[in-house]
C-alpha cells in the first residue's frame, strides 16, 4: 500500500480523467492522421497537384506540435497521475504487461522521429520515398494502438487471464477486437476534424474545398461505421459490466455520446455541402463537441470496471480482492480482517495504528480514506461526495446517534452485495471507527 492521494471535490480519479480523456485527441489524430495525408499525398502526385502539398505540410506541422509535444506531455500525464493515485493498479499492470509497453514504445520511436523526417523531407526526396516515410509513419502509429487497446481491455475484461495468468490470455480478451476496430474507425473521425481546421488556414479555394470535401466523408464514414462497432463493443462486454451502464452511468454522459455524434454528423455532411463556409472557429467548436463525446465514452467505460481497478484481481481501492493463482497472488480480506487495516497498511500515522475512545473519528477518517476515497470524496461537495451517500441511508425517525452509527456499522457489512463496491475489510472495531466517522461528516442530527 501507498499514500493516498486525496484531491479534493474532485477525487484524484478524475484528474487521471480528464489527463487521459483529452489524451485521446492527440494520440488518436496521431494513428489516423497520415492515412489522411498518404492519401492526400498519393492524389496529389497521381493527378500532378502540387497544390495540395501545402496541406500535407500544414497538416503534418498540426501533427507534429499537437500530437508530439502535447500528446506526449498528455501521456507522460497519464503515467504520472496514474502512479499516484492508483500505484498499485499500476505496479500490477507493469508486473504483467511490461514487454506490452517495451514493444509499443519501439514503434513509438519510430511515430516519434518519422513524424520529424516526414516533415522535414517533404519536398527535399524525392517523391517515392516521401511517401514510403509516411506509409511506415502511419503503420507505425496504428501498431501502438494495436498494442495498448490489449491492455485497455485487460482492464475491462481481463478474459481468461485470472485462471491462467498468460500474456496473451489477457491481451486478447473478449472486448480486444471490438475496441481495436471501434477506435481504429472512430480515429478517422478525429483526423477530420482536424483536417477541416487545417484547411480553413488555405488560402486556395479549391484545396481548400477538395480536403473539406474528402475529410467529411471520412469524418462521416467513421462515425457511422464506428458506431455500428460501438454496438459490438457493448455485445462482447461481461454481463456485469453491462448491468453496470444501466445501473451506474448517468443519464447525461448516455446523451452526451448521442448528441456529440448526431451534431458531428450534421457537422461533417454541412461541411461536405458547403466546404467553403466553415472558419476557424466552428471548426475547433467542432473538436470540442468531439471531446464532449470522448468524455462521456471513457467516463462510462471508467464507471464499469466498478469495483474493480483490474477485474476479478484488484479492487479500485487497490485491495487484492481475488487470488490470482497462476500468479502467486493471495487475496487480502483475511489477513486485514484478523490483524486490521490500521496495522498493515503502511502509511498510517502511529497514533491512529490502535485504536481507542479517543482517536476513534480520525482512525475512521484514515479508513475511508484508504478503502473509499477511491470512488467517494469525503468532503461536503463533489464526486460521490460521502457526507450526502451517508444521508442516503435511512434511519429511523428520532434515532439516538448511536442508533444510527448501528445502522451505518449494518450498511458497511452489507457493502459486498452492491455490483459496484467492494466489501469492506477490517477488525470489528475498525468498522465502528469507521461507522463513527461517516455519521460524524454526514450531520444527520
Ligand atoms: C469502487 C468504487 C467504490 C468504492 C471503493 C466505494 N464505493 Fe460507495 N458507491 C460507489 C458507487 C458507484 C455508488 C453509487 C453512487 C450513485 O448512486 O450515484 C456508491 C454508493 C454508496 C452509498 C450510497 C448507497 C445507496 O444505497 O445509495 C454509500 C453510503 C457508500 N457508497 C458508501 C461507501 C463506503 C463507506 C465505502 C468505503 C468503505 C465505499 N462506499 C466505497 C462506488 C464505490
Amino acid at each position: 500500500m501507498y499514500p493516498i492521494w486525496e484531491v479534493p471535490n474532485l477525487s484524484a480519479g478524475i484528474i487521471l480523467a480528464l489527463i487521459a480523456a483529452f489524451h485521446i485527441l492527440p494520440s488518436h489524430l496521431s494513428t489516423s492522421a497520415m492515412w489522411f495525408n498518404v492519401y492526400v499525398e498519393t492524389k496529389a502526385y497521381r493527378e500532378n497537384r502540387p497544390e495540395l502539398l501545402e496541406f500535407i505540410r500544414k497538416y503534418s506541422l498540426l501533427l507534429l506540435v499537437f500530437s508530439y509535444v502535447l500528446g506526449s506531455l498528455s501521456g507522460i500525464g497519464i503515467w504520472y497521475s496514474a502512479t499516484v493515485a492508483n500505484p498499485r493498479g499500476i505496479s500490477g499492470l507493469i508486473h504483467n504487461y511490461v514487454w506490452g509497453w517495451a514493444t509499443e514504445w519501439v514503434f513509438f520511436i519510430i511515430e516519434v522521429t518519422g513524424i520529424f523526417i516526414y516533415y522535414y523531407t517533404l519536398g527535399k526526396v524525392d517523391r517515392k520515398t516521401h511517401l514510403k516515410i509516411g506509409w511506415i509513419f502511419a503503420i507505425g502509429s496504428w501498431t501502438t494502438m494495436v498494442i495498448i487497446v490489449g491492455i485497455l481491455a485487460f482492464m475491462l475484461s481481463p478474459g481468461k487471464w485470472p485462471e491462467t495468468g498468460n500474456f496473451f490470455d489477457g491481451f486478447f480478451n473478449q472486448t480486444y477486437w471490438s475496441q481495436l476496430l471501434m477506435r481504429t474507425t472512430l480515429m478517422f473521425g478525429i483526423a477530420a476534424a482536424y483536417a477541416i481546421a487545417v484547411a480553413t488556414r488555405i488560402k486556395d479555394a479549391d484545396v481548400r474545398s477538395f480536403i473539406t470535401k474528402t475529410a467529411s466523408r471520412w469524418g462521416i464514414a467513421g462515425l457511422i461505421l464506428g458506431c455500428v462497432l460501438f454496438l459490438w463493443y457493448l455485445k462482447t462486454l461481461p454481463d456485469a459490466n453491462r448491468m453496470l451502464i444501466t445501473a451506474l452511468a448517468p443519464q447525461g454522459l448516455k446523451t452526451g455520446i448521442i448528441v456529440s455524434l448526431g451534431l458531428l454528423v450534421l457537422y461533417f455532411i454541412y461541411a461536405n455541402v458547403k466546404p467553403l463556409t466553415i472558419r476557424l472557429f466552428p471548426a475547433i467548436l467542432a473538436i470540442a463537441v468531439l471531446f464532449g463525446g470522448i468524455w462521456s465514452t471513457e467516463r462510462i467505460r471508467e464507471m464499469i470496471r466498478k469495483p474493480y481497478i483490474i477485474p476479478q484481481y484488484m479492487y479500485s481501492n487497490q485491495i487484492i480482492g481475488k487470488d490470482v493463482i497462476a500468479k502467486g497472488v493471495s487475496a487480502e480480506a483475511k489477513i486485514i480482517n484478523e490483524k486490521g487495516l490500521l496495522k498493515v497498511a503502511p502509511f498510517v500515522p502511529d497514533g491512529l495504528r490502535e485504536i481507542n475512545e479517543g482517536n476513534q473519528v480520525q482512525a475512521g477518517k484514515m479508513i475511508a480514506l484508504i478503502e473509499c476515497s477511491s470512488c467517494h470524496v469525503l468532503d461536503e461537495k463533489g464526486l460521490r461526495a460521502m457526507p450526502q451517500m451517508i444521508r442516503r441511508l435511512e434511519f429511523k425517525p428520532h434515532a439516538e446517534a448511536a442508533e444510527e452509527v448501528a445502522e451505518i456499522e449494518g450498511f458497511i457489512d452489507a457493502l459486498g452485495g452492491y455490483p459496484y463496491m467492494p466489501p469492506f475489510v477490517g477488525t470489528s472495531a475498525e468498522k465502528r471507527a469507521l461507522a463513527t466517522y461517516l455519521h460524524s461528516i454526514s450531520r444527520i442530527k
